[in-house]
């Protein structure tokens, strides 16, 4: 098990790129103050790790907030995604320049492509994702991205891309007690992708679960403080979303406790419940 000490211990990317292993999430952030007033008061709580979406549309705000910390930018760890209708090689650098101008940034530290193109939507899908992962690349041998990866990918999308010049660093899945999407889990673990959680809290709905909640109480924790803190022992990227000052501080209150062999077999062991339902496969976006 990894030993993180506080929410800047790193995980270390195939590429030897250094990660700080909790990310403070906005997909459902609201554009405007919202956003600005979440990250930062996100950064003076010491997350340095912010994940963002060109899908989104709260970049500008991001990129605001960024700016007002006064962080300097190497301390930064700034996450963006490649949205569907941008894929192909010409299109996603287009959407790369747009992304980093509404950051206001002049690199990205991770960039992803947010969902692969599919069978049920694409006869050349595997084509479309390999174009737009060329993009990637290119980008990240210019150094205009420090690491590349992808999110919502299962193996059979990632299969292709495992077999260019430059593999996918992370991939970023939903993934919570209930839901941990055991194939994609193990093939990246084989393959030296990192997988960072999306709605590690199932956007909220593990939070009244009964098993987690008596779990959370032995610990003298929340039901939301378990579910990320199982995220890093299965060695996972926890990105919680709050726009709540008291929820983004109470999410960073993982480091003082491990949770017991048998409470994770129990967390890893129920059946399913709280999904998305969003299917890579099946999405119709
Ligand atoms: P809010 O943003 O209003 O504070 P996920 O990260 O799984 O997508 O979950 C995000 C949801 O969980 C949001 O509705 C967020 O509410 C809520 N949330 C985040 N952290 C906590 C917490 N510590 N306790 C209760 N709810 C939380």
């Amino acid at each position: 098990m990894n030993n993180f000490s506080n929410l800047n211990d790193t995980f270390t990317l195939n590429n030897g790129y250094k990660i700080p292993c909790l990310g403070f999430g906005t997909w459902q952030t609201p554009d405007g103050d919202t956003a600005v007033n979440a990250v930062i008061e996100a950064v003076n709580l010491g997350y340095r790790h912010i994940d963002t979406a060109a899908a989104y549309k709260n970049e500008k705000s991001i990129g605001k907030a960024i700016k007002e910390s006064n962080i300097n930018r190497k301390e930064l760890f700034i996450t963006s995604k490649v949205w569907n209708k941008d894929r192909g090689y010409k299109t996603t650098l287009e959407a790369f320049d747009k992304t980093i101008n509404d950051l206001q940034l002049d690199y990205l530290d991770l960039y992803l492509i947010h969902w692969p193109a599919s069978e049920n939507q694409f006869k050349d899908w595997d084509n479309i994702n390999l174009e737009t992962w060329r993009a990637m690349t290119e980008l990240y041998k210019s150094g205009k991205i420090k690491s590349i990866g992808v999110s919502n990918f299962m193996p059979h999308h990632l299969k292709s891309l495992m077999n260019t010049e430059i593999k996918p660093m992370v991939n970023q899945i939903e993934f919570h007690a209930g839901f941990m999407q055991e194939e994609t889990f193990k093939y990246c673990n084989d393959n030296n992708i990192v997988i960072e959680a999306w709605s590690p809290l199932g956007t909220g709905k593990m939070l009244d679960n009964n098993i987690l909640k008596e779990i959370a109480k032995k610990y003298n924790k929340s039901a939301a403080q378990i579910c990320i803190k199982w995220c890093l022992q299965n060695n996972t990227l926890p990105l919680p979303k709050s726009v709540t000052p008291s929820r983004i501080k109470e999410n960073t209150e993982i480091f003082d406790f491990v949770i017991s062999e048998d409470d994770m077999k129990t967390i890893n062991s129920m059946p399913y419940f709280g999904g998305s339902g969003l299917h890579p496969d099946k999405v119709d976006f």
